[in-house]
């Protein structure tokens, strides 16, 4: 298995410009962020924080909402995607006691994450990472990039998910935004 390994410290490809706790506990501040893939799970280093995430198979798409979304998305690493947002989140007990035909019910027929993000793409580029499973500080590390010129979009699109039933299981999340430093 593949980790990815978030760092925030003195180094790294990014600068970070804010750390905002959006609730719950928030994180040390750092200057940069180092991404790096790992093999295996080491002891976090002496920064002021590291994260950890997998990539893995999608729990809630269906299959027209997959067609949807491969038809518009782009990939990470675009020259003109400057900017970045690492957003961690822990979702509440009451999330993790539904079954997985309940927490669909809230995550798209009633908050629509789906088909309200859609139009975001393919602005927006994102990637999801969990780390409920590895013992980490939160469930879900998930990360966006974007041209400077979509900044706005951006905080549309965290304004609209935020206000959400989804998000009123969201009980740990922090807003971390980027440029990119080299
Ligand atoms: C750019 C537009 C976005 C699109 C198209 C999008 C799409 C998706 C999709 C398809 C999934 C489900 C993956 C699965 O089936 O397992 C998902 C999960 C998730 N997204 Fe988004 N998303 C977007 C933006 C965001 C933003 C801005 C945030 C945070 C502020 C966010 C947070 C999450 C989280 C935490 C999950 C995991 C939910 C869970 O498994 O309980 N997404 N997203």
């Amino acid at each position: 298995m593949t980790f990815t390994i978030f760092t925030g410290g003195d180094s790294g490809a990014w600068n970070i410009l804010s750390v905002v706790p959006v609730i719950g506990e928030s994180l040390m501040p750092a200057s940069h962020l180092a991404i790096a893939p790992s093999a295996s799970l080491s002891d976090p280093s002496a920064t002021p924080w590291q994260l950890r995430g997998v990539t893995s198979h999608v729990r809630y798409v269906e299959r027209a909402e997959k067609i949807a979304l491969t038809s518009v998305q782009a990939g990470l690493g675009r020259a003109e995607a400057t900017r970045a947002a690492l957003i961690p989140i822990r979702k509440s007990a009451a999330w993790w006691e539904m079954t997985q035909d309940e927490r669909r019910k809230v995550f798209e027929d009633k908050s629509r994450h789906i088909a309200a993000s859609l139009k975001y793409l393919p602005a927006i580029a994102r990637q999801l990472y969990h780390c409920r499973d590895i013992g980490e500080p939160f469930d879900f590390l998930t990360w966006f990039e974007y041209a400077p010129e979509h900044a706005t979009m951006f905080e549309d699109l965290v304004g609209i998910l935020r206000a959400t039933e989804e998000w009123t299981y969201v009980e740990r999340e922090v807003d971390i935004r980027l440029a990119r430093a080299i």
